[in-house]
Protein backbone atom coordinates (compact mmCIF):
# COMPACT_ATOMS: atom_id res chain seq x y z
CA UNK A 1 0.00 0.00 0.00
CA UNK A 2 1.93 3.28 -1.21
CA UNK A 3 1.78 5.77 1.46
CA UNK A 4 -0.79 8.50 -0.20
CA UNK A 5 -3.30 5.75 0.14
CA UNK A 6 -2.72 4.57 3.51
CA UNK A 7 -3.26 8.41 4.96
CA UNK A 8 -6.39 8.52 3.26
CA UNK A 9 -7.58 5.30 5.00
CA UNK A 10 -6.34 7.21 7.89
CA UNK A 11 -8.08 10.06 7.63
CA UNK A 12 -11.02 8.19 6.92
CA UNK A 13 -11.22 5.93 10.14
CA UNK A 14 -10.46 9.39 12.32
CA UNK A 15 -13.54 10.81 10.83
CA UNK A 16 -15.25 7.75 11.19
CA UNK A 17 -14.75 7.38 14.95
CA UNK A 18 -15.18 10.94 15.27
CA UNK A 19 -18.95 9.92 14.01
CA UNK A 20 -19.17 6.92 16.16
CA UNK A 21 -18.02 8.57 19.38
CA UNK A 22 -19.32 12.18 18.97
CA UNK A 23 -22.75 11.20 17.13
CA UNK A 24 -23.54 8.58 20.70
CA UNK A 25 -22.92 12.00 22.58
CA UNK A 26 -25.44 13.75 20.18
CA UNK A 27 -28.03 11.10 20.01
CA UNK A 28 -27.87 10.76 23.75
CA UNK A 29 -28.18 14.59 23.94
CA UNK A 30 -30.82 15.29 22.04
CA UNK A 31 -32.94 12.23 23.43
CA UNK A 32 -32.11 14.05 27.11
CA UNK A 33 -32.81 17.19 25.54
CA UNK A 34 -36.09 15.73 24.51
CA UNK A 35 -37.35 13.80 27.36
CA UNK A 36 -36.69 16.39 30.28
CA UNK A 37 -38.33 19.24 27.65
CA UNK A 38 -41.81 16.85 28.11
CA UNK A 39 -41.10 16.85 31.96
CA UNK A 40 -40.24 20.34 32.92
CA UNK A 41 -40.47 24.33 31.46
CA UNK A 42 -37.76 25.32 29.05
CA UNK A 43 -36.33 27.47 31.79
CA UNK A 44 -35.61 24.22 33.75
CA UNK A 45 -31.78 23.65 34.53
CA UNK A 46 -32.24 19.99 33.52
CA UNK A 47 -33.23 21.18 29.88
CA UNK A 48 -30.64 24.04 29.73
CA UNK A 49 -28.08 21.47 30.48
CA UNK A 50 -29.50 19.50 27.79
CA UNK A 51 -29.46 21.94 25.73
CA UNK A 52 -26.06 22.73 26.44
CA UNK A 53 -24.77 19.19 25.73
CA UNK A 54 -26.46 18.86 22.11
CA UNK A 55 -25.07 22.01 20.94
CA UNK A 56 -21.72 21.15 22.40
CA UNK A 57 -22.34 17.00 20.87
CA UNK A 58 -23.29 18.86 17.59
CA UNK A 59 -20.74 20.98 17.46
CA UNK A 60 -17.66 18.63 17.93
CA UNK A 61 -19.68 16.60 15.02
CA UNK A 62 -19.68 19.94 12.82
CA UNK A 63 -15.67 19.80 12.80
CA UNK A 64 -15.32 17.30 10.37
CA UNK A 65 -18.34 18.03 8.37
CA UNK A 66 -19.73 20.93 7.28
CA UNK A 67 -23.44 19.25 7.50
CA UNK A 68 -24.48 16.92 10.23
CA UNK A 69 -26.53 14.14 8.96
CA UNK A 70 -28.88 11.78 10.67
CA UNK A 71 -30.92 9.29 9.42
CA UNK A 72 -33.10 7.09 11.40
CA UNK A 73 -33.76 3.47 9.49
CA UNK A 74 -36.00 1.44 11.23
CA UNK A 75 -33.82 0.39 14.33
CA UNK A 76 -30.15 2.31 13.17
CA UNK A 77 -29.58 5.69 13.33
CA UNK A 78 -26.58 6.79 10.62
CA UNK A 79 -24.89 9.84 11.42
CA UNK A 80 -23.43 10.92 8.60
CA UNK A 81 -23.65 7.23 6.80
CA UNK A 82 -22.08 6.17 9.65
CA UNK A 83 -24.08 3.41 11.63
CA UNK A 84 -24.14 3.94 15.53
CA UNK A 85 -23.46 1.19 17.71
CA UNK A 86 -24.61 2.06 21.22
CA UNK A 87 -23.62 0.44 24.36
CA UNK A 88 -26.47 -0.92 26.42
CA UNK A 89 -27.34 1.69 28.58
CA UNK A 90 -28.11 4.79 26.00
CA UNK A 91 -30.71 2.55 24.40
CA UNK A 92 -33.36 4.49 26.82
CA UNK A 93 -32.11 7.90 25.02
CA UNK A 94 -31.97 5.61 21.51
CA UNK A 95 -35.79 4.99 22.32
CA UNK A 96 -37.02 8.63 22.68
CA UNK A 97 -34.99 9.88 19.34
CA UNK A 98 -36.75 6.37 17.98
CA UNK A 99 -40.31 7.01 19.28
CA UNK A 100 -40.06 10.75 18.33
CA UNK A 101 -39.25 10.03 14.87
CA UNK A 102 -41.49 7.39 13.99
CA UNK A 103 -44.48 9.20 16.03
CA UNK A 104 -43.36 12.70 13.41
CA UNK A 105 -42.99 10.02 10.25
CA UNK A 106 -39.60 11.41 10.09
CA UNK A 107 -36.47 9.86 8.52
CA UNK A 108 -33.90 12.58 8.63
CA UNK A 109 -32.30 15.75 10.30
CA UNK A 110 -29.47 17.44 8.33
CA UNK A 111 -28.07 20.20 10.42
CA UNK A 112 -26.16 22.73 9.10
CA UNK A 113 -23.00 24.29 10.85
CA UNK A 114 -24.10 27.83 11.03
CA UNK A 115 -26.73 26.67 13.53
CA UNK A 116 -27.40 28.37 16.79
CA UNK A 117 -28.82 27.48 19.70
CA UNK A 118 -31.80 29.09 19.80
CA UNK A 119 -32.74 26.92 16.95
CA UNK A 120 -31.69 23.68 18.29
CA UNK A 121 -34.17 24.79 21.21
CA UNK A 122 -36.56 25.26 18.43
CA UNK A 123 -36.04 21.87 16.88
CA UNK A 124 -36.84 19.64 19.73
CA UNK A 125 -40.43 22.13 20.79
CA UNK A 126 -41.59 20.75 17.44
CA UNK A 127 -40.22 17.39 17.98
CA UNK A 128 -42.22 17.33 21.28
CA UNK A 129 -45.50 18.03 19.06
CA UNK A 130 -44.08 15.62 15.73
CA UNK A 131 -47.35 13.37 15.93
CA UNK A 132 -49.46 14.03 12.91
CA UNK A 133 -52.82 15.50 13.15
CA UNK A 134 -55.91 12.47 12.41
CA UNK A 135 -54.96 11.75 8.14
CA UNK A 136 -51.87 13.87 7.82
CA UNK A 137 -49.67 11.48 8.37
CA UNK A 138 -47.73 11.45 4.52
CA UNK A 139 -46.14 15.09 4.40
CA UNK A 140 -45.90 15.64 8.12
CA UNK A 141 -42.13 16.09 7.40
CA UNK A 142 -43.28 19.38 5.20
CA UNK A 143 -45.68 20.81 8.38
CA UNK A 144 -43.00 20.20 10.95
CA UNK A 145 -40.64 21.98 8.71
CA UNK A 146 -42.66 25.30 7.95
CA UNK A 147 -42.97 24.88 11.75
CA UNK A 148 -40.02 25.53 12.50
CA UNK A 149 -39.69 28.40 9.74
CA UNK A 150 -41.89 29.92 11.73
CA UNK A 151 -40.04 30.35 14.20
CA UNK A 152 -37.00 31.66 12.56
CA UNK A 153 -35.14 28.18 11.89
CA UNK A 154 -33.05 28.29 8.78
CA UNK A 155 -30.20 25.71 9.44
CA UNK A 156 -32.45 22.63 10.21
CA UNK A 157 -33.92 20.45 7.61
CA UNK A 158 -36.63 17.47 8.53
CA UNK A 159 -37.37 15.15 5.98
CA UNK A 160 -39.40 12.07 5.56
CA UNK A 161 -38.54 8.12 6.74
CA UNK A 162 -36.54 6.43 4.11
CA UNK A 163 -36.26 2.60 3.31
CA UNK A 164 -34.25 0.76 5.55
CA UNK A 165 -30.70 0.34 3.83
CA UNK A 166 -29.87 -2.68 1.98
CA UNK A 167 -26.02 -3.32 3.33
CA UNK A 168 -27.81 -4.52 6.24
CA UNK A 169 -27.95 -7.94 6.39
CA UNK A 170 -29.89 -10.71 8.38
CA UNK A 171 -27.14 -11.37 10.63
CA UNK A 172 -26.81 -7.48 11.93
CA UNK A 173 -30.36 -7.27 12.05
CA UNK A 174 -30.73 -10.38 14.12
CA UNK A 175 -27.85 -9.11 16.38
CA UNK A 176 -29.55 -6.01 16.81
CA UNK A 177 -33.01 -7.00 17.84
CA UNK A 178 -30.99 -9.17 20.44
CA UNK A 179 -29.79 -5.73 21.71
CA UNK A 180 -32.84 -4.63 21.99
CA UNK A 181 -34.37 -7.56 23.43
CA UNK A 182 -31.72 -7.58 26.29
CA UNK A 183 -32.18 -3.84 26.79
CA UNK A 184 -36.18 -4.34 27.26
CA UNK A 185 -35.45 -6.96 30.01
CA UNK A 186 -32.69 -5.17 31.61
CA UNK A 187 -35.72 -2.15 32.05
CA UNK A 188 -37.86 -4.35 32.93
CA UNK A 189 -36.13 -5.82 35.92
CA UNK A 190 -34.99 -2.53 37.13
CA UNK A 191 -38.73 -1.63 37.12
CA UNK A 192 -40.10 -4.86 39.35
CA UNK A 193 -37.37 -4.63 41.55
CA UNK A 194 -36.81 -0.76 42.37
CA UNK A 195 -40.78 -1.27 42.12
CA UNK A 196 -40.73 -3.38 44.95
CA UNK A 197 -38.45 -2.03 46.95
CA UNK A 198 -40.40 1.16 47.10
CA UNK A 199 -43.74 -1.24 48.28
CA UNK A 200 -44.90 -0.39 44.45
CA UNK A 201 -46.35 -2.94 42.91
CA UNK A 202 -45.06 -4.95 39.81
CA UNK A 203 -45.81 -4.63 35.99
CA UNK A 204 -46.58 -8.20 35.10
CA UNK A 205 -47.87 -7.80 31.99
CA UNK A 206 -44.80 -5.97 30.89
CA UNK A 207 -42.60 -8.61 32.59
CA UNK A 208 -44.52 -11.55 30.68
CA UNK A 209 -43.96 -10.02 27.62
CA UNK A 210 -40.01 -9.30 28.15
CA UNK A 211 -39.75 -13.35 29.12
CA UNK A 212 -42.03 -13.58 25.67
CA UNK A 213 -39.14 -11.69 23.94
CA UNK A 214 -36.38 -13.73 24.94
CA UNK A 215 -37.69 -16.64 24.63
CA UNK A 216 -38.93 -16.09 21.41
CA UNK A 217 -34.95 -14.94 20.43
CA UNK A 218 -33.27 -18.01 21.98
CA UNK A 219 -35.51 -20.36 19.64
CA UNK A 220 -34.84 -18.54 16.68
CA UNK A 221 -31.15 -17.71 16.78
CA UNK A 222 -29.95 -18.25 20.61
CA UNK A 223 -25.96 -17.13 20.00
CA UNK A 224 -26.82 -13.46 19.25
CA UNK A 225 -28.68 -13.57 22.95
CA UNK A 226 -26.56 -15.68 24.72
CA UNK A 227 -23.59 -13.39 23.22
CA UNK A 228 -24.94 -10.38 25.07
CA UNK A 229 -24.51 -11.72 28.46
CA UNK A 230 -21.00 -11.57 28.48
CA UNK A 231 -21.38 -7.28 28.37
CA UNK A 232 -21.45 -6.95 31.98
CA UNK A 233 -22.82 -3.51 33.22
CA UNK A 234 -21.36 -3.13 36.73
CA UNK A 235 -23.30 -0.59 37.83
CA UNK A 236 -26.30 -2.93 36.83
CA UNK A 237 -25.05 -5.97 37.69
CA UNK A 238 -28.52 -6.96 39.79
CA UNK A 239 -30.33 -6.82 36.99
CA UNK A 240 -28.14 -7.89 34.45
CA UNK A 241 -27.71 -10.62 36.54
CA UNK A 242 -31.55 -11.64 35.97
CA UNK A 243 -31.66 -11.43 32.59
CA UNK A 244 -28.38 -13.46 32.25
CA UNK A 245 -30.13 -16.28 34.08
CA UNK A 246 -33.30 -15.93 32.18
CA UNK A 247 -31.56 -16.47 29.05
CA UNK A 248 -29.25 -19.10 30.34
CA UNK A 249 -32.06 -21.13 31.61
CA UNK A 250 -34.35 -20.66 28.50
CA UNK A 251 -31.39 -21.90 26.59
CA UNK A 252 -30.62 -25.11 28.63
CA UNK A 253 -34.73 -25.63 28.78
CA UNK A 254 -34.46 -25.61 24.56
CA UNK A 255 -31.94 -27.97 24.56
CA UNK A 256 -33.99 -30.26 26.93
CA UNK A 257 -36.48 -29.94 24.93
CA UNK A 258 -39.72 -28.15 26.97
CA UNK A 259 -42.21 -26.66 25.14
CA UNK A 260 -42.70 -23.22 24.57
CA UNK A 261 -45.32 -23.03 27.19
CA UNK A 262 -42.81 -24.09 29.74
CA UNK A 263 -39.58 -22.25 28.80
CA UNK A 264 -42.05 -18.98 29.39
CA UNK A 265 -42.56 -20.23 33.15
CA UNK A 266 -39.07 -21.18 33.00
CA UNK A 267 -37.94 -17.68 31.89
CA UNK A 268 -40.47 -15.89 34.58
CA UNK A 269 -39.17 -18.00 37.60
CA UNK A 270 -35.86 -17.46 36.48
CA UNK A 271 -35.79 -13.53 35.92
CA UNK A 272 -37.38 -13.60 39.39
CA UNK A 273 -34.99 -15.82 41.38
CA UNK A 274 -33.44 -13.17 43.03
CA UNK A 275 -36.57 -10.88 43.42
CA UNK A 276 -36.33 -11.15 47.44
CA UNK A 277 -33.05 -9.35 47.40
CA UNK A 278 -35.49 -6.32 46.97
CA UNK A 279 -35.35 -6.58 50.56
CA UNK A 280 -32.12 -6.78 51.52
CA UNK A 281 -31.06 -3.32 52.57
CA UNK A 282 -29.35 -1.68 49.78
CA UNK A 283 -25.85 -0.93 52.25
CA UNK A 284 -25.75 -4.76 52.23
CA UNK A 285 -26.13 -5.41 48.51
CA UNK A 286 -23.20 -2.70 47.67
CA UNK A 287 -21.43 -3.32 50.25
CA UNK A 288 -17.06 -4.05 49.66
CA UNK A 289 -15.83 -5.52 52.55
CA UNK A 290 -16.54 -8.93 53.40
CA UNK A 291 -20.01 -9.48 55.12
CA UNK A 292 -20.45 -10.05 58.95
CA UNK A 293 -21.95 -13.51 59.64
CA UNK A 294 -25.24 -11.49 60.52
CA UNK A 295 -25.50 -9.87 57.18
CA UNK A 296 -25.05 -13.10 55.71
CA UNK A 297 -27.98 -14.34 57.18
CA UNK A 298 -29.69 -11.66 55.97
CA UNK A 299 -28.36 -11.92 52.39
CA UNK A 300 -29.05 -16.15 52.68
CA UNK A 301 -32.61 -14.84 53.69
CA UNK A 302 -33.12 -14.08 50.20
CA UNK A 303 -34.86 -17.12 48.71
CA UNK A 304 -37.49 -16.64 51.37
CA UNK A 305 -37.98 -12.86 50.85
CA UNK A 306 -38.72 -13.68 47.30
CA UNK A 307 -41.32 -16.20 48.18
CA UNK A 308 -42.89 -13.40 50.09
CA UNK A 309 -42.44 -10.45 47.43
CA UNK A 310 -43.82 -13.15 44.78
CA UNK A 311 -47.14 -14.05 46.82
CA UNK A 312 -47.29 -10.58 47.09
CA UNK A 313 -47.05 -9.85 43.55
CA UNK A 314 -49.70 -12.87 42.68
CA UNK A 315 -52.42 -10.24 44.30
CA UNK A 316 -51.58 -8.17 41.22
CA UNK A 317 -51.19 -10.89 38.28
CA UNK A 318 -50.92 -14.45 37.98
CA UNK A 319 -47.90 -15.50 38.47
CA UNK A 320 -46.84 -18.70 37.93
CA UNK A 321 -46.50 -20.57 41.16
CA UNK A 322 -43.67 -22.15 39.75
CA UNK A 323 -41.36 -19.36 40.43
CA UNK A 324 -41.99 -18.88 44.28
CA UNK A 325 -40.55 -22.90 44.17
CA UNK A 326 -37.67 -21.53 41.95
CA UNK A 327 -36.91 -18.63 44.62
CA UNK A 328 -36.98 -20.45 47.72
CA UNK A 329 -34.63 -23.83 46.09
CA UNK A 330 -32.17 -21.88 43.77
CA UNK A 331 -29.43 -21.92 46.51
CA UNK A 332 -30.58 -25.46 48.02
CA UNK A 333 -27.92 -27.38 45.74
CA UNK A 334 -28.48 -31.32 44.28
CA UNK A 335 -27.68 -32.92 48.02
CA UNK A 336 -29.20 -30.07 50.07
CA UNK A 337 -26.45 -28.83 51.53
CA UNK A 338 -26.89 -25.08 50.57
CA UNK A 339 -29.86 -22.60 51.95
CA UNK A 340 -32.49 -22.30 53.10
CA UNK A 341 -31.65 -25.99 55.28
CA UNK A 342 -35.19 -28.08 54.54
CA UNK A 343 -36.59 -29.86 57.56
CA UNK A 344 -37.36 -32.82 55.20
CA UNK A 345 -35.40 -34.57 52.60
CA UNK A 346 -36.74 -33.33 49.20
CA UNK A 347 -36.10 -33.45 45.52
CA UNK A 348 -35.38 -30.13 44.13
CA UNK A 349 -37.77 -29.02 41.13
CA UNK A 350 -36.62 -29.25 37.48
CA UNK A 351 -37.00 -25.37 36.98
CA UNK A 352 -34.64 -25.01 40.18
CA UNK A 353 -31.78 -27.40 39.31
CA UNK A 354 -31.79 -25.26 35.82
CA UNK A 355 -31.74 -21.57 37.10
CA UNK A 356 -29.27 -22.75 39.67
CA UNK A 357 -26.88 -24.05 37.24
CA UNK A 358 -27.59 -20.87 34.90
CA UNK A 359 -27.31 -18.60 38.42
CA UNK A 360 -23.66 -20.06 39.25
CA UNK A 361 -22.61 -19.51 35.74
CA UNK A 362 -23.48 -16.07 35.62
CA UNK A 363 -22.44 -15.00 38.93
CA UNK A 364 -19.04 -16.92 38.75
CA UNK A 365 -17.95 -15.05 35.54
CA UNK A 366 -18.87 -11.63 36.73
CA UNK A 367 -16.68 -9.25 37.85
CA UNK A 368 -17.83 -8.21 41.81
CA UNK A 369 -16.33 -5.06 43.50
CA UNK A 370 -15.28 -7.75 46.17
CA UNK A 371 -14.00 -10.47 44.49
CA UNK A 372 -11.75 -10.91 41.26
CA UNK A 373 -13.85 -12.91 38.70
CA UNK A 374 -12.79 -16.16 37.28
CA UNK A 375 -12.34 -17.24 33.49
CA UNK A 376 -15.47 -18.45 32.02
CA UNK A 377 -13.26 -21.95 31.17
CA UNK A 378 -12.37 -22.53 34.94
CA UNK A 379 -15.93 -22.24 36.02
CA UNK A 380 -17.36 -24.55 34.07
CA UNK A 381 -14.90 -26.99 35.16
CA UNK A 382 -15.38 -26.70 38.57
CA UNK A 383 -19.02 -26.41 38.45
CA UNK A 384 -18.45 -30.28 36.01
CA UNK A 385 -16.09 -31.40 38.54
CA UNK A 386 -16.16 -30.28 41.75
CA UNK A 387 -19.45 -32.43 42.96
CA UNK A 388 -19.51 -30.67 46.31
CA UNK A 389 -20.58 -27.33 44.14
CA UNK A 390 -24.11 -29.15 44.05
CA UNK A 391 -24.87 -28.75 40.15
CA UNK A 392 -26.95 -30.96 38.38
CA UNK A 393 -23.91 -32.80 36.27
CA UNK A 394 -26.55 -33.27 33.16
CA UNK A 395 -27.54 -29.40 33.43
CA UNK A 396 -23.84 -28.65 33.94
CA UNK A 397 -23.40 -30.77 30.38
CA UNK A 398 -25.98 -29.18 28.67
CA UNK A 399 -24.44 -25.37 29.67
CA UNK A 400 -21.15 -26.42 28.22
CA UNK A 401 -22.33 -27.54 25.07
CA UNK A 402 -24.68 -23.96 24.96
CA UNK A 403 -21.74 -21.65 25.77
CA UNK A 404 -18.83 -23.96 24.36
CA UNK A 405 -15.08 -24.90 25.68
CA UNK A 406 -14.68 -20.87 25.43
CA UNK A 407 -17.69 -19.43 26.68
CA UNK A 408 -18.45 -15.67 24.82
CA UNK A 409 -15.95 -13.03 26.62
CA UNK A 410 -13.55 -14.97 27.33
CA UNK A 411 -9.90 -13.44 26.40
CA UNK A 412 -7.42 -15.88 24.31
CA UNK A 413 -3.88 -15.61 23.70
CA UNK A 414 -3.24 -17.41 20.27
CA UNK A 415 0.09 -18.70 19.07
CA UNK A 416 0.58 -15.54 16.49
CA UNK A 417 0.41 -13.18 20.23
CA UNK A 418 -2.40 -11.39 19.60
CA UNK A 419 -5.42 -11.51 21.88
CA UNK A 420 -8.52 -12.08 21.37
CA UNK A 421 -12.18 -12.18 22.73
CA UNK A 422 -14.50 -15.10 22.08
CA UNK A 423 -17.44 -13.46 20.44
CA UNK A 424 -19.68 -17.06 19.47
CA UNK A 425 -19.26 -20.70 18.87
CA UNK A 426 -18.00 -21.86 16.02
CA UNK A 427 -21.03 -22.69 13.63
CA UNK A 428 -19.30 -25.72 12.96
CA UNK A 429 -19.78 -28.72 15.55
CA UNK A 430 -16.81 -30.14 14.81
CA UNK A 431 -14.83 -26.66 15.56
CA UNK A 432 -16.34 -26.39 19.23
CA UNK A 433 -11.95 -25.88 20.40
CA UNK A 434 -11.81 -22.85 17.69
CA UNK A 435 -14.68 -20.57 18.27
CA UNK A 436 -15.22 -17.30 16.61
CA UNK A 437 -13.64 -14.10 17.98
CA UNK A 438 -12.88 -10.36 17.90
CA UNK A 439 -9.30 -9.11 18.01
CA UNK A 440 -8.72 -7.07 20.98
CA UNK A 441 -5.05 -7.12 20.52
CA UNK A 442 -2.71 -7.11 17.89
CA UNK A 443 0.56 -8.93 18.09
CA UNK A 444 2.06 -5.61 18.33
CA UNK A 445 0.39 -4.61 21.20
CA UNK A 446 -1.92 -2.24 20.31
CA UNK A 447 -5.41 -2.33 21.37
CA UNK A 448 -8.26 -2.62 18.73
CA UNK A 449 -11.32 -1.09 18.21
CA UNK A 450 -12.45 -1.61 14.62
CA UNK A 451 -13.92 -5.46 15.62
CA UNK A 452 -12.18 -7.39 13.40
CA UNK A 453 -13.62 -10.85 13.23
CA UNK A 454 -11.38 -13.62 13.43
CA UNK A 455 -12.66 -17.26 12.75
CA UNK A 456 -10.08 -19.74 14.33
CA UNK A 457 -11.13 -22.35 12.11
CA UNK A 458 -9.77 -20.70 9.11
CA UNK A 459 -7.07 -22.80 7.10
CA UNK A 460 -4.44 -21.59 5.00
CA UNK A 461 -3.85 -22.65 1.57
CA UNK A 462 -1.07 -25.65 2.66
CA UNK A 463 -4.19 -26.78 4.68
CA UNK A 464 -2.73 -25.87 8.44
CA UNK A 465 -4.68 -24.14 11.05
CA UNK A 466 -3.70 -20.07 10.60
CA UNK A 467 -4.38 -19.69 14.23
CA UNK A 468 -3.98 -21.57 17.37
CA UNK A 469 -5.10 -20.95 20.89
CA UNK A 470 -1.97 -20.87 23.51
CA UNK A 471 -4.21 -20.17 26.61
CA UNK A 472 -6.96 -18.49 28.08
CA UNK A 473 -5.98 -15.46 29.75
CA UNK A 474 -6.99 -12.75 32.24
CA UNK A 475 -8.65 -9.89 29.87
CA UNK A 476 -7.60 -7.15 32.99
CA UNK A 477 -4.19 -8.25 32.90
CA UNK A 478 -4.03 -6.12 29.27
CA UNK A 479 -6.59 -3.85 30.33
CA UNK A 480 -9.56 -4.44 28.36
CA UNK A 481 -13.18 -5.25 28.82
CA UNK A 482 -14.14 -8.32 26.86
CA UNK A 483 -17.74 -6.62 26.39
CA UNK A 484 -16.34 -3.69 24.97
CA UNK A 485 -15.48 -5.55 22.54
CA UNK A 486 -18.54 -7.10 21.61
CA UNK A 487 -21.01 -4.45 21.29
FE1 LIG B 1 -29.83 -15.96 44.66
FE1 LIG C 1 -28.69 -15.01 41.45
Amino acid sequence: MTDSRRSLADVVERIESVHRQQGRVFLVSLGAALRSLKLYPLENEQVQRALNDLVEGARALHQVDPVLKMQVAGEFVFINKTRLRLALDQYASLGHVLNTFAEGRLGTLSVDEAVSRNEWQELVKVLLDAEPPEGNSEGNAVRLQSMLEDQGVTHIFLGPPMQAPQELDAEERSKELARRTYQKSVAVTKDVVNGMRMGRGANVRRMKRAVQGIVDQVLNNEVSLTGLTAIRDYDEYTFTHSVNVCIFSVAIGKRLGLSKRQLYDLGVAALLHDVGKSRVPLELMHKEAALTEEEWHVMQSHPWYGVLALFQMQQTGDLPYRGMITAYEHHMKIGVTGYPRPIRRRNLSLYSKIVAVADGFDAATSRRTYQRAIQPDEVLREMWQNRRRGYDPVLVKELVNLVGIYPVGSCLILDTREIVVVQSRNPDPAMLNRPMTVLAVSSDGQVQRDGATIDLSEKTAAGAFKRSILKVTDPAKYGIRPGDFLI
